[in-house]
């Protein structure tokens, strides 16, 4: 593009549909906020700035909202203005004129329609040529509902959009609708604002107006039209919400698919975030994937797994209902190791290659290194687990003494008996055993077997008490 784009995008209506007290372009689409969707598509487009324009909820929608981080070059400039009341959308532009500049092209779009692609409003941006007013259109050839009309003249020109609630009987017959997508120089777009009346059904100052003065002016017009209705689709309700929630989930599992990746049903899938995969990748039914998330080559996922902000290496399995959670810290499972079915790996689990990790095993913020096993309903906080380690049964790491954490440093080859308590902080060193049931409080010697627990005794012929009667 050789013009500068500042970008534009309403977000300040009420969205009473929704019937939540969240501003609704704050609700949540595959884990992102509804205009965050637009923000992030207006950074991929390289515009120059973007202009949010708030109202209702106005101090939850700017706390709400980022800018998205950008690999090289300038950072998206990202401004809020509120319009207060909210009086139309010719009148939410309006509230953004002084912060447009004159030399660039003005792109609305809607805060609530989350799906449009940079593909698409380059054509747009492209309709425009920095001379132009471009609208995106739809035309499905089915009913507009009560969308605004495209009214063209027997040559195609389009001449206005007419608001269904504003439109005669044969208007309302036309099935090319306005998606609410518009792009125009500024300095024209400004000219145009300035003439806009609320003389209407409505009492609003309606931006879809602006087609009039331009055609009056004697600007040509230009439309884009599109047939793909998820691009431009708006969300008002819960339902629409979730329907929109499954076609971007379809698109991203279509686009995981055609990589490769062997999903086991594409319509029990859900990416809330950023998925990579790697070649020979399966992933079972009801699986979410939240941040970030790497999966290594031939890395099969079971059913029913939730994975965030996670690295999983070369052929891992992850067997179903695991739960892992790398929240900042991020959790790194090596390669070739098996996790679950039923485990739990928390932020700062780091698990070398060949680690299994069994059913009922949580682990947070400790590193085991390549061949440690702890296979069944044990407890590893805050420790550092050596290679080969076989870390028992019912064991757990006591890393918490009320007020500080303490590290467990297990050396390579303990055996840790089963249903022990490791009070941190405390060493085992190398090639120890540790003896089933014991508290161990104090460091236990490398190769030595530790055992701290009651001396077994017996009672020969002891009597049960017995019920008393009466
Ligand atoms: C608008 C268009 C209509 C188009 C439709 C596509 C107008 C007059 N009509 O209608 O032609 O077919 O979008 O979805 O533009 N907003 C504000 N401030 C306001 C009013 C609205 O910020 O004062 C925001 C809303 O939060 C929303 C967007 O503008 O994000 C669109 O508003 P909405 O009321 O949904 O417009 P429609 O009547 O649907
Ligand atoms: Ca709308």
């Amino acid at each position: 593009m050789t013009f500068p784009v500042d970008v534009v995008v309403m977000a300040a209506g009420k969205g009473t549909r929704m019937k939540s007290l969240r501003p609704k372009v704050l609700h949540r689409l595959g884990g992102r906020a509804l205009a965050q969707h637009v923000i992030d598509c207006a950074a991929r487009l390289s515009a120059r700035s973007v202009v949010v324009i708030t109202g209702h909820g106005a101090e939850l929608v700017e706390a709400g909202l980022s800018t998205p981080p950008v690999a090289e070059g300038e950072p998206l400039a990202l401004r809020y203005v509120r319009q207060e009341p909210q009086l139309g959308t010719g009148h939410a532009v309006q509230q953004a004129v002084p912060v447009l500049p004159d030399d660039g092209v003005v792109l609305v779009l809607n805060g609530d329609v989350p799906l449009i692609e940079p593909g698409t409003l380059q054509q747009l941006l492209q309709a425009c040529g920095g001379q132009h007013l471009a609208l995106l259109s739809v035309d499905t050839g089915s009913d507009a509902g009560s969308y605004g009309r495209l009214l063209r003249a027997p040559d195609g020109a389009v001449q206005a959009i007419v608001e269904f609630k504003d439109a005669t009987d044969a208007q309302r017959r036309t099935t090319e609708w306005y998606s609410g997508v518009m792009a125009a120089p500024a300095r024209l777009l400004k000219s145009w604002l300035a003439q806009l009346t609320n003389n209407n059904s409505q009492g609003e100052y309606y931006l879809t107006d602006v087609v009039r003065h331009a055609v009056a002016g004697g600007h040509g017009v230009r439309a884009i039209v599109t047939d793909d209705e998820v691009q431009v689709a708006g969300v008002n309700s819960p339902q629409q919400l979730a329907e929109l929630e499954r076609a971007y989930q379809r698109r991203a599992a279509d686009r995981l698919m055609a990589q490769g990746v062997r999903l086991a049903d594409p319509a029990r899938f859900d990416v809330r975030g950023e998925l990579v995969c790697g070649q020979d990748v399966e992933i079972d039914v009801n699986c979410v994937f939240e941040g970030t998330v790497e999966l290594g080559q031939g890395v099969r996922i079971g059913a029913h797994c939730v994975v965030a902000n996670a690295r999983i290496d070369a052929g891992v399995v992850i067997h179903p209902f695991t739960h892992i959670d790398g929240d900042r810290q991020g959790v790194v499972v090596g390669a070739g190791s098996l996790v679950g079915p039923f485990a739990r790996l928390r932020p700062g689990a780091r698990l070398g290659a060949e680690v299994h990790i069994g059913n009922f095993v949580e682990v947070k913020n400790s590193t085991l290194a390549d061949g440690a096993k702890a296979n069944h309903l044990a407890y590893l906080g805050d420790a550092t687990v050596g290679e080969r380690v076989n870390y028992g049964a019912g064991s757990i790491t006591a890393n918490y003494d009320g007020a500080n954490k303490h590290r467990t440093v297990i050396e390579a080859d303990v055996h840790v008996g089963s249903n022990s308590v490791l009070v941190a902080p405390v060493t085992l060193g190398a090639g120890g055993t540790v003896g089933a049931g014991s508290v161990i409080t104090k460091d236990a010697p490398a190769g030595a077997l530790s055992v701290v627990r009651g001396k077994p005794f017996t009672v020969p012929g002891w009597k049960r008490p017995a019920k008393k009667s009466g």
